[in-house]
């Protein structure tokens, strides 16, 4: 390997294939910003509800999100998770590591900054910031007991007519992620590439899947072209489906989901990538568990001589599709029912990533 020495290649290699063996184990994504997660507990309380949140101070707020790290951490299981995406704030103020490590759980963190306007001033496709500053970022991460990290790029998907998303978009997104995956691994963490196909629109199957196929295949392209050690990294991408506004998205089958996404990855994502961990990108959970059931499905019943036979591990790195149950549960104080509800939706997750009927 050109650009790594063979001790750290070989742990860049062990952790990547640790987040996705034995097979059926996955990531819990966590790493929303403390925005984002105030958000989440605002809509968990009614409208109107004083719990929500909106009488607290910044102190106030803090210290109810280290609770609800703290609870989510202590209820999953390794049996079912590999690894958890830690936000930067949770890692380093909050300290909550440990809680994981010391389960065996792999600890990763967010490296990727926040969205900008794609020149000139675009307001549906966006540039992603954070490169700058982020190998000293990685490294204090590590020094945190980090040992992978992921970099989401949002990627604009409408109806051919339309022609979202523009080709300078796709070129921006699969540069950025080939220089964060570079300089994620000079900071020795394995880096997951997440580009998140958008489903907002009008776009069908087959339109979603071309756009994935062309988005994935030129992040490979920039990969291999920075000396990305690709048998240290794994990617996070959406199912490929139809958006919102089309009409076939309410009779859509698994199946039909299972084979788009069997045929993108098999196109696109080079077989030195030692595996595939899908974002759950606000579907319901019971869809977004059926849809990669259907898939590992697929792949255990295909032919020797079909292409799917090659895929790699294809498992899940959910954050909604596995806490939203939980959380709804933990505003109210239901402690037994927290454990429960990330109980079942992880074990849900773990047989669909294996293949197995979800029970
Ligand atoms: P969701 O599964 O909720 O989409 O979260 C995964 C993630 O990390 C998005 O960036």
């Amino acid at each position: 390997y050109p650009y790594h020495s063979p001790s750290v290649a070989d742990d860049l290699i062990k952790t990547a294939q640790a987040l996705v063996h034995p097979k059926g184990k996955g990531i819990y994504a966590t790493d929303e910003t403390p925005e984002a997660l105030e958000g989440v507990f605002m809509g968990s309380f009614g409208v109107g509800d004083p719990k929500a949140g909106v009488l607290l101070d910044e102190d106030e707020k803090k210290q109810r999100r280290v609770r609800w790290r703290e609870a989510a951490y202590k209820a999953v299981s390794s049996e079912y998770i590999s690894g958890v995406i830690l936000y930067e704030e949770t890692l380093l103020d909050f300290g909550l590591g440990p809680i994981l490590s010391n389960k065996g759980i792999i600890i990763g963190v967010r490296a990727n900054g926040e969205l900008a306007p794609l020149p000139p001033k675009s307001t549906s496709e966006f540039i992603v910031q954070g490169l700058d500053d982020l190998l000293p970022k990685l490294q204090a991460a590590r020094v945190s007991g980090a040992r992978f990290s992921k970099w989401r790029v949002p990627i604009a998907c409408t109806d051919i007519t339309q022609g979202l998303p523009s080709q300078i978009a796709l070129e921006v997104q699969a540069e950025t992620l080939a220089q964060y995956a570079s300089i994620s691994q000079q900071a020795g963490l394995v880096p997951i590439v997440e580009p998140d196909v958008e489903f907002s629109e009008g776009a069908t199957l087959e339109r979603s899947a071309e756009v994935h196929e062309k988005a994935i295949s030129l992040i490979y392209e920039r990969c291999k072209a920075y000396g990305v050690l690709l048998e240290g990294t794994l990617i996070k991408p959406s199912f490929p489906q139809p958006g919102l506004k089309h009409p076939s998205r309410a009779h859509i089958t698994s199946q039909e989901i299972a084979f788009a996404t069997a045929t993108v990855l098999s196109r696109s994502v080079p077989t030195a990538v030692p595996g595939v961990v899908f974002l759950s990108g606000g579907l319901q959970s019971t869809v977004a568990t059926q849809w990669l059931g259907a898939l590992n499905q697929l792949v255990a019943t295909s032919l020797p001589t079909s292409p799917f036979s090659r895929l790699p591990p294809l498992s899940f790195s959910f954050g909604r599709a596995l806490q939203g149950d939980a959380l709804k549960h933990w505003v109210k104080g239901e402690d037994k029912e927290v454990q429960e509800s990330f109980d079942k939706w992880s074990r849900a997750c773990w047989l669909a990533a294996k293949g197995d009927l979800a029970e």
